[in-house]
């Protein structure tokens, strides 16, 4: 099958090399020159395991590549897949200027009947504005086509995106149309094998569906980091209560992590977007607005549990941090708890050594320029450069190379031996034994959350 697929960011990249990879011709088109530029000669704007060999071996192939403009296509396309970000607008709506752009590009260059595969996460309702836009456009042309517009939700997980693309739990497929259907069908079944797991709906509920999961999972997520609140103030250790609620078939262990609170490019947006969705239809979103309240509040925990062992003004400290993306196995920083803790440590005029095993790159292009001023933070090239004469260490994000750490070396490294697990990664005997001071989340060690003035907040 033709297929070209609009955006070559985390989605849209993964989409396509894996669509090759399956045997279709695949472009990729970005609006971005110097991701395309780098693309084709295999450099990845992301890091995304197993992403780089799939996109290269594909490239050799013939099968796959990539150009900045719809009407650079070496083919006219049976099949687009829209992927391009719906970041949050000002008011936490989801800003879809891209997708429209997208659409609107496409009515501008299609010189055949197609269906159009709506990949972003997009508000409902919103495949009915991308057919308005595309039969627009080629109005314009005076042309009339065929034009599908499908939804079809991505669920991958960055750090694992392949896995799931190509062997996903289900694949939801939102259409109005027998072609379109047919079309999907032929994409899916050589991933899929089985139709049973591709779940055919209409458009909107297509569209719902995708905001709903994600908001469950952040749910799932804010319901264990207050639990975990509560459970340091009694003396009670989160970490024995979740074994004990997953191991409930009706629960299940998934998602019940706590910790200093979830980012990325997709819950807190998503969150946000659907809050605003509700509001739109005259409804008060009380769960989820208490999802993102208490998300906010995860964020400000651990900067809360260093104040409340060293003091308000943290100058003379240096503190070391494991972890800047927002989970392990990306690089993406978007909306990670790091970036608020670096901020909390350097307004309280702390020095910040901070190590991430993919995100380094990345760091130095987006943290802000002023965070480098008299080296309140240094980026550090080795894990226990982090640690290097440090008062304490944060561990941010789960990585596993931090999850097993030389404790021996860092015995000798740091200066004070203080360690704050903001993703409960360790066993707070253990610590103790080794002859370090630990503070988890949850974990009944009983430091006042919230009696921190608001200061840096
Ligand atoms: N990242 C994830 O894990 C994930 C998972 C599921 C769903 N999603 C959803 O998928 C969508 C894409 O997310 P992402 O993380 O891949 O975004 P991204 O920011 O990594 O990539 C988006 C890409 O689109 C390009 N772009 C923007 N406008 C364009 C246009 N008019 N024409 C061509 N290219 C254009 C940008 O240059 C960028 O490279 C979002 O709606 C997101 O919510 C993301």
């Amino acid at each position: 099958m033709n297929i070209a697929v609009i955006g070559a960011g985390y989605v849209g990249l993964v989409t396509g090399a894996c669509f090759a990879e399956l045997g279709n011709q695949v472009t990729c088109v970005d609006v971005n020159e110097q991701k395309i530029q780098n693309l084709s000669q295999g450099i990845l704007p992301i890091y995304e395991p197993g992403l780089e060999p799939m996109v290269i071996s594909n490239m050799h192939a013939g099968r796959l590549n990539f150009v900045t403009s719809l009407s650079e296509l070496p083919f006219d396309p049976q099949v687009i897949f829209i992927a391009v970000g719906t970041p949050s607008d000002i008011d936490g709506s989801a800003d879809i200027k891209y997708v429209l752009e997208a659409a609107r590009n496409i009515g501008a260059h299609i010189q055949q009947d197609c269906v159009v595969v709506d990949k972003s996460t997009v508000p409902v309702g919103m495949a009915a504005q991308v057919l308005s836009s595309i039969q627009q456009e080629l109005k314009h042309r005076h042309l009339s086509l065929n034009v599908d517009v499908v939804s079809n939700p991505e669920f991958l997980r960055e750090g694992a995106a392949i896995e799931d693309f190509m062997r996903p739990d289900r694949v939801i497929i939102g259409l109005d149309s027998d072609h379109a259907k047919n079309l999907m069908l032929d994409l899916y079944l050589p991933i899929l094998r089985s139709p049973e797991r591709i779940y055919f709906m209409n458009v909107k509920d297509a569209e719902m569906t995708k905001y709903a999961a994600n908001a469950m999972l952040a749910t799932r997520i804010s319901f264990m980091n207050e639990m975990a609140v509560l459970c340091e103030r009694m003396g009670v250790d989160i970490e024995n209560v979740r074994i004990g609620i997953g191991s409930d078939a009706r629960i299940g262990n998934a998602f019940l992590y706590p910790g200093c609170g979830y980012g990325g490019s997709c819950f807190p947006k998503d969150v946000r977007a659907l809050i605003r969705m509700a509001e739109q239809y005259g409804i008060d979103a009380m769960i989820l607005d208490a999802v993102e309240k208490r998300n906010f509040q995860q964020k400000q925990l651990l900067p809360e549990k260093i104040v409340a062992r060293f003091g308000e003004n943290l100058s003379g400290l240096t503190v070391g941090v494991w972890g800047l993306a927002f989970k392990p196995g990306t690089d993406d920083m978007r909306e990670a708890s790091s970036l608020v803790l670096i901020e909390h440590l350097i307004q309280r005029g702390a020095c910040v050594q901070a190590y991430d095993p993919a995100a380094m790159g990345l760091a130095r292009e987006i943290m802000p320029k002023d965070w480098f001023n008299n080296d309140q933070l240094t980026l550090v090239d080795y894990q226990y450069d982090a640690v290097k004469a440090a008062d304490a260490l944060v561990l941010v994000t789960e990585w596993k190379p931090f999850c097993y750490p030389d404790v021996a070396a860092m015995k000798n490294l740091m200066r004070q031996h203080i360690i704050f697990d903001g993703r409960n990664q360790y066993d707070p005997r253990h610590m103790n034994e080794a002859g370090f001071e630990y503070y988890g989340i949850g974990r009944g060690d009983v430091v006042e959350v919230g009696a921190v003035s608001s200061a840096v907040a």
